[in-house]
């Protein structure tokens, strides 16, 4: 089977965007780019609809989703009690701010919380405003200037996540003067790995780097917040990092009193098998940013859990827009806990993360287009590479992201040279050995035929994935 993509109605929808949308030309500039290097123009589909593990486009092809709405769809498409609850709320309140649903949601998002250490929760729209608000707070909370972000990490839109995102130069273009306050840090990706050095001596750099090259010669510890940290790279290529790095930091921050603040938008919730990331490296965060999952995919909730005396009591931190906690978007998060509780969605997940990855065990030795691959739980990539160092790498991915929609299975290449894939926790697990079949055929084709997509370089104002 291999669809026709785009499919009609897809493409006339593309072309009705063209002149209104902010990205509607990205679409017509990467076939162009893939034309004029003699390739074909890159499939691409509209969502018609969605339920449970599946979307269908607009010409009624149906796809296996590993895209989940960029992680934001912990139990399936259109999950049928979320929309109930939330629907609910909103014939109860509309949209009010002084509505109950806030504090029981309050509540439970605390108990959730790694050592039951971060009892408080501010409410936030996206994962954005949320990772903004958290460094907002570091930042009245201790009284310093300075804040440490990572390269190849991603937090946001906004203009301040924008300033402390580092996974692609590109997308600050214009801002670079801007970012005066953040220091930006290695991050000990095994993509960037200087010729030479293993992982472990990489880690042990990316320390050294901030536990003594950024105190002595760059801003004194005295005047620094925080870091804020990834436990599990997402957008910059679903990769995770070692028990020594993240533990590493925790030790820096208590050594300087710096605040450590864990982005979890994407891991969280389930994605890597266990509540969140951070659990698997036995380190309480003084503050976790929580997105995405929170919302089961439904209605956006967001917001960041923080230690007592850092929320508790910092009358200089303001938070919380004017949609921030909305009722539906509390409904939807209570809802959602409430599922993963009584149907042991994290148990589910833990399943289907084992099934990953011995599936894709062989890849690596099999393809030698396979770089890597990347399956922590349920946050699953691979990483592609040129045999022969002639193409950019990313046309690999791209064209295995190519073959995969087409075979019937939605998966994600964005500006990287990987293809990332975040399947609902609940997936059935024939669906997932279908979609990772339907990976394999791809990838095996890839490797035979050679790169199909040549749609590089990308424009950093959208997602290619549309
Ligand atoms: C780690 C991380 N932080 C923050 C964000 C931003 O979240 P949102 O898109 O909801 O604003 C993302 C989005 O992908 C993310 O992956």
């Amino acid at each position: 089977m291999s669809y026709r993509l785009p499919g009609d109605k897809s493409k006339a929808l593309l072309d009705q965007g063209l002149p209104s949308l902010r990205d509607g030309l990205s679409y017509q500039r990467r076939a162009a780019s893939s034309a004029e290097k003699g390739y074909a123009a890159p499939a691409q589909m509209i969502v018609g609809r969605a339920e449970g593990d599946f979307v269908w486009d607009v010409d009624d092809n149906r796809y296996i989703d590993l895209q989940n709405g960029w992680a934001t769809n912990p139990l399936g498409n259109c999950h049928p009690e979320i929309i109930e609850a939330v629907h609910q709320a909103h014939l109860q309140y509309g949209f009010q701010w002084e509505h109950p649903l806030r504090i029981p949601a309050a509540e439970k998002i605390a108990s959730l919380m790694p050592g039951g250490a971060l009892p408080r929760f501010s409410f936030e729209v996206s994962g954005t405003e949320a990772a903004e608000s958290a460094i907002h707070l570091a930042l009245c909370h201790t009284g310093r200037r300075y804040m440490i972000s990572f390269t190849s990490c991603f937090h946001g839109e906004g203009l301040g996540t924008k300033m402390v995102s580092a996974y692609d130069s590109q997308k600050n273009i214009y801002m670079e003067a801007w970012s005066g306050g953040v220091l930006k840090a290695p991050y000990p990706y095994s993509d960037n790995i200087p010729a030479g050095m293993t992982q472990d001596q990489y880690v042990e750099y990316c320390l050294w780097y901030l536990e003594t090259h950024l105190t002595e010669y760059v801003v004194p510890a005295e005047n620094i917040a925080g870091i804020i940290v990834e436990p599990g790279l997402a957008e910059g290529g679903n990769w995770i990092p070692t028990t020594e790095f993240i533990q590493g930091i925790r030790r820096i921050c208590d050594k300087y009193d710096w605040v450590m603040i864990v982005d979890e938008v994407l891991t969280g919730l389930g994605r890597t098998g266990t509540m969140w990331s951070i659990d698997q490296y036995d380190v309480v965060p003084d503050i976790l940013v929580v997105g995405k999952n929170l919302s089961g995919g439904i209605e956006p909730c967001a917001g960041v859990a923080a230690r007592n005396d850092i929320l508790g009591d910092n009358p200089r931190a303001s938070g919380g827009s004017t949609f921030a906690g909305t009722p539906a978007g509390c409904a939807a998060a209570l809802k959602t806990i409430e599922i993963f509780e009584r149907d042991n969605i994290l148990a589910h997940a833990a399943m289907l993360g084992s099934l990953a990855s011995s599936r894709m065990s062989t890849w690596e030795q099999r393809y030698d287009i396979v770089a890597q691959v990347r399956t922590h739980g349920l946050l699953m990539g691979v990483a592609f590479r040129d045999p022969e160092g002639v193409s950019e790498d990313y046309y690999f991915a791209r064209s295995v992201r190519d073959a995969m929609l087409r075979r019937g299975v939605w998966a994600i290449c964005d500006n990287e040279p990987q293809v990332r894939m975040y399947p609902a926790l609940n997936m059935a697990p024939d669906v997932l050995s279908k979609a990772l079949d339907l990976m394999e055929e791809s990838i095996d084709q890839v490797q035979r035929e050679g790169v199909s997509i040549g749609d590089y370089p990308p424009m950093p104002s959208g997602n290619v994935g549309f």
